[in-house]
């Protein structure tokens, strides 16, 4: 069995140092075991939420997904799209918000950390958010639901995003999934192991703190950054403490740990902090530099990238578009030509459509029942029986006794009666000749036989 793991990049900025160490290599280490069916997909239209400036939308897109590509992720191997290339998301987003409680979003974190921050500032509760910000964790359960993703790693600012996925998918499920799970309910799962990088000032390792390390600038603005990591005031020769410092910490996430133990043991032995900045300088390079390279390439041919996404976004729209078809059917957005059968069909899936008796009253009380074909032709109309129940009862024998047995007999060659019991039941419609008679029974026997499996 194979697990579905999927996951989002929200494309807004550039990744950092941060981001490869928290998500993108784990990630693609992730994707390469045998059991994992991967789908990693650029999260644009959340982006939109936090971002109205174009150019920079457009950058950020094309930024991460070289990023990406560079650092190993397979796009043959694992599927890797972009959001806004997936119509269904969007199409499956409205189905989800119209079974999703208000009060559940109004919980949201993001969204009530904004209201918050308004009341706090004398503000109407609601300034500044917009529907998309609001909505935000209904567009993420579509892009979960979609794919029937089992596992979804996230950030832990995201659990509850995901756990919003499941009950939204569990609403549905219950509401239009007929003892069907019509959505896998997904899990959210946390690298226990990825701590978070510190940036130059010790602080998470963030834009907003702009403290960040660039992940693929040029050797030039590593340098830069990496002079910039703040230390204490230590002076060479004086022993330093490793488990104190963020440049340690830096290091660790980068090396063996071989490497690691010399790295403490030369920081207590009192290396200069100028020295142990070099030598971070050189682990990232060892890391980096070929990805780096590949990154360039790729940036320099949006083309190609262009050509890899969109083959992405096909692969996934093999899956998406039609469950999307089904998840529609099941709402009730069916197309009218097949009314009359998933009527008859009970609603069930079938491939083809069955006979059927249809019962109904005379005006002078008495019932009857009409015998019709698949395709709607009328094969047999009952004689008048008194009791209501008399219908049932008789189709259901005929049906116990089989095509074969049916006592069907012909008179002049324009009709023919269906007897049960010595008892005439039935007769059916007038015939030109005899050959078309004969063929109307046959007619008559398959349909039976068809109702018995
Ligand atoms: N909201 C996620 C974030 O900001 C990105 C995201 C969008 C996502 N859709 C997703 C993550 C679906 C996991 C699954 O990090």
């Amino acid at each position: 069995m194979t697990t579905r793991i999927l996951t989002g990049i929200t494309t807004t900025g550039t990744p950092h140092l941060g981001n490869y160490a928290g998500a993108i290599r784990p990630a693609i280490v992730a994707s390469r075991d045998p059991q994992a069916d991967s789908f990693y997909f650029l999260a644009d239209y959340h982006a939109l939420i936090k971002c109205d400036d174009p150019a920079r939308i457009q950058r950020s897109r094309l930024e991460i997904a070289a990023t990406w590509l560079a650092c190993g992720l397979d796009a043959q191997r694992t599927t890797f799209y972009r959001q806004s290339d997936i119509p269904e998301i969007t199409e499956l987003t409205w189905l989800l918000t119209c079974v999703t409680a208000k009060g559940l979003l109004n919980r949201a974190h993001a969204y009530k950390a904004a209201v918050d921050k308004n009341l706090e500032g004398g503000e109407d509760p609601d300034t500044g958010v917009t529907m998309g910000l609001f909505s935000y964790p209904v567009l993420m359960a579509a892009d979960i639901l979609m794919f029937n993703a089992n596992k979804v790693p996230v950030g832990r600012d995201q659990i509850q995003h995901v756990e919003m996925a499941r009950d939204i998918g569990q609403r549905f499920n219950h509401l239009f999934g007929r003892g069907r799970e019509l959505f896998t309910l997904p899990e959210a799962v946390i690298e226990a192991e990825v701590a978070t990088l510190p940036g130059l000032d010790g602080r998470k390792m963030s834009k907003s703190y702009d403290n960040t390390i660039p992940l693929f600038g040029s050797s030039r603005q590593l340098k830069d950054a990496i002079a910039r990591i703040v230390t204490d005031s230590r002076e060479p020769g004086e022993p330093k403490d490793p488990d104190g410092s963020h440049l340690f910490t830096l290091y660790q996430a980068f090396a063996t740990p071989e490497q690691l133990d010399e790295f403490r043991a030369d920081l207590l032995a009192g290396l200069a902090w100028g020295e142990a900045k070099q030598r971070l300088l050189q682990l990232l390079e060892n890391e980096l530099g070929e990805a780096r390279e590949r990154y360039q390439t790729l940036i320099a041919r949006p083309f190609d990238l262009e050509d890899i996404l969109l083959a992405g976004a096909a692969k996934a729209r093999r899956i998406a578009t039609p469950f999307l078809g089904e998840l529609r059917e099941a709402v009730g957005l069916r197309s009218f030509r097949t009314e009359a059968h998933s009527q008859t069909a009970g609603g069930k899936k079938k491939a083809v459509k069955t006979a059927r008796f249809v019962s109904f009253r005379e005006p002078d009380g008495s019932f009857r029942f009409r015998f019709l074909a698949a395709d709607g032709e009328e094969l047999l109309l009952s004689r008048p029986f008194d009791d209501p129940k008399a219908v049932g009862r008789i189709s259901q024998q005929l049906i116990a006794l089989g095509a074969d047995a049916l006592e069907l007999r012909a008179d002049e060659g324009a009709q023919f009666s269906l007897w049960l019991d010595g008892e005439c039941m039935a007769d059916s419609p007038t015939y030109a000749d005899p050959d078309a008679l004969e063929a109307a029974m046959l007619r008559l026997r398959e349909a039976i036989s068809g109702l018995a499996d």
